[in-house]
């Protein structure tokens, strides 16, 4: 496994890779590995020749009051880890190689899909997943990218943003990976104390419960929402609940046929997603 931190040395290996014929499969991350990570890097081992991750805390995409600062990082458990997989290429920039002074391009998918649910709070957000993952697709050029449906709003604003600059790059999606209670796997994890590790169950609960409602026929979101209101509001602070179309992601009130229905809570420090499709 090769560990490159230069643009450049990327641009080779990419060079080489697509001289050879070969397919790439390609894995944006912000390091941390879990299960979750592993799990795309897996997949793009089965079906792609070449397999390049990154890991790279992108700045862009954390609002001034979040927590860029504080962010989990281990580079050198994530490189055994993915070695162990059989990435091929890790790309792990700093940060003036992504964003040299002075830069000032971004790529923004605009509208509903990234104003809405954590477009809301998260203001910044959308626009700096997409303007790094631009970037970095430009320089894999990868034939697949994977994609984890943890971050489901995230995966349908890349989907977009691929169709509509014509990106010539299959984004595969792969389920959420769970702890054995329920709880999603995520890097944010780790500022949970044991206390708030138990409350934190509430995400998966909730939409436990709402699937529950909904299977059981009710066609009211505002009810299925109050529901979930009522198991959460103990546990944590809610930045919000919302039952959307999957693809639009347009918020609906009478439930027919699929809905996203997705949260974000704070647990402590730790502001947590989850969804599920229902
Ligand atoms: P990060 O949070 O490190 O996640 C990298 C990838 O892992 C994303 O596609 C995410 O959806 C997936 N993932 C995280 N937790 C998961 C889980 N429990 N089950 C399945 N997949 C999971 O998402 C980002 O980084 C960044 O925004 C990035 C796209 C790299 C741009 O900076």
């Amino acid at each position: 496994m090769q560990v490159v931190t230069k643009v450049s040395d990327l641009r080779e290996y990419v060079k080489k890779a697509k001289r050879g014929g070969k397919t790439i499969g390609f894995v944006p991350t912000m390091g941390y590995f879990h299960q979750g990570h592993l799990s795309l890097m897996q997949k793009a081992r089965k079906v792609c020749d070449e397999v390049i991750i990154s890991i790279f805390v992108n700045p862009l995409q954390f609002g001034p009051n979040e927590d860029l600062k504080d962010y989990p990082q281990d580079m050198g458990e994530d490189l055994k880890k993915a070695k162990k997989v059989g990435v091929d290429l890790v790309f792990a920039p700093q940060i003036k190689e992504m964003y040299p002074e002075g830069f000032s391009t971004y790529v923004e998918v605009s509208g509903n899909l990234t104003s809405t649910l954590c477009g809301r709070s998260r203001p910044l957000f959308f626009k700096g997943v997409t303007t790094v993952v631009a970037k970095l697709f430009e320089l894999v050029r990868p034939d697949k990218a994977f994609f984890g449906q943890k971050d489901y709003q995230q995966l349908k604003v890349i989907e977009k943003m691929v169709k509509e600059l014509n990106m010539d790059i299959e984004i595969v999606s792969l389920p959420i990976v769970r702890e054995k209670d329920g709880l999603a796997l995520s890097s944010r994890n780790t500022y949970l104390n044991k206390e708030e590790r138990k409350r934190a169950l509430v995400l998966y609960n909730s939409l436990s419960l709402a699937k529950e409602l909904i299977k059981s026929g009710e066609e009211k979101a505002r009810k299925v929402k109050k529901e979930m209101e009522k198991l959460i509001k103990p546990k944590g602070e809610i930045d919000y609940i919302a039952i959307a179309n999957p693809e639009t992601l347009k918020e609906v009130e009478g439930i027919k046929g699929k809905v996203l229905v997705a949260l974000a809570v704070k647990i402590g420090k730790a502001r947590l997603i989850d969804n599920m499709i229902i």
